[in-house]
């Protein structure tokens, strides 16, 4: 387990200057891309996972980090179930500038701040709760990944990583792979005019470990009870773990 590598990169640095670049060009359309190909599915996935780490969120106290928090979907349901501001961070301007936008029009005054994954200006063991959907996938390196949200978190502090992953059924496996490699990128690439994006989401997703997989990769890191759920037949994997 490495990290993502984008077609054409040859070091950790690029893959990182890569997926930042692309998130940058398909950010005015993300939202809108994300309901549509996912058959709005993505909210469902979402709202679940709010609901897994709620205990963390009804604590008034509670530091929690929406980490890779791209345009804010899964910060704005954390923060409706919380009802006060939390943190959010991602290393995208335009997607920070999209979150910004929609957090002031739902009347909160979140704390975002640009910064990457692999290295948060955060002090050690001062969070309760990470929370990162689908931006796990699309960091250069996993374990780097893991190692800073140990850090970041408070003993008995919780990761909550949300992340596709593959169907266990091998029939709905074709068939998702089919909507995955032959037209999710017609579609996505029409409509963000980034062909290249929506290439790439099928093959990270490809590339990106299996459930069990992952599941032990944090247990190896330095998390316990590692635990996780797979919703829509497995497209998609909620990963629980704590420092
Ligand atoms: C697929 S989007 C997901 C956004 C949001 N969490 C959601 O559920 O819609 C992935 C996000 O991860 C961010 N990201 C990827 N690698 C990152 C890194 N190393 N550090 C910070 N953000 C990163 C991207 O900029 C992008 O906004």
């Amino acid at each position: 387990m490495t990290g993502t590598t984008p077609q054409g990169t040859a070091s950790e640095q690029a893959a990182s200057q890569w997926v930042r670049g692309m998130f940058g060009r398909i950010a005015p359309r993300y939202d809108l891309l994300n309901h549509l190909l996912s058959f709005n599915l993505d909210k469902q996935w979402r709202a679940r996972s709010v609901a897994r780490v709620s205990a963390i969120l009804d604590r008034p106290d509670a530091q929690v980090l929406d980490l890779c928090c791209g345009t804010g979907d899964v910060l704005l349901a954390l923060e409706n179930r919380a009802r006060r501001p939390l943190l959010a961070s991602d290393f995208c301007h335009p997607m920070l500038l999209e979150a910004r936008r929609k957090i002031v029009g739902h009347g909160f005054r979140t704390p975002v701040f640009e910064a990457d994954a692999l290295s948060l200006p955060l002090a050690n063991s001062s969070l309760d709760l990470i929370t990162v959907a689908f931006g796990f996938r699309n960091l250069a390196n996993y374990q780097h990944g893991l190692e800073e949200m140990l850090r970041v978190l408070k003993p008995g502090g919780m990761a909550a990583i949300l992340e596709f992953s593959q169907p266990s059924n091998r029939v709905f496996r074709a068939l998702y792979g089919f909507f995955s490699t032959r037209v999710l990128p017609r579609i996505g690439g029409a409509i963000s005019g980034s062909p290249e994006a929506y290439s790439y989401l099928p093959e990270s997703i490809r590339k990106f470990p299996g459930a069990e997989q992952l599941a032990q990769e944090m247990r190896r890191a330095g998390f316990s009870r590692v635990e996780f759920e797979r919703m829509t037949g497995g497209a998609v994997a909620l990963h629980l773990g704590y420092k």
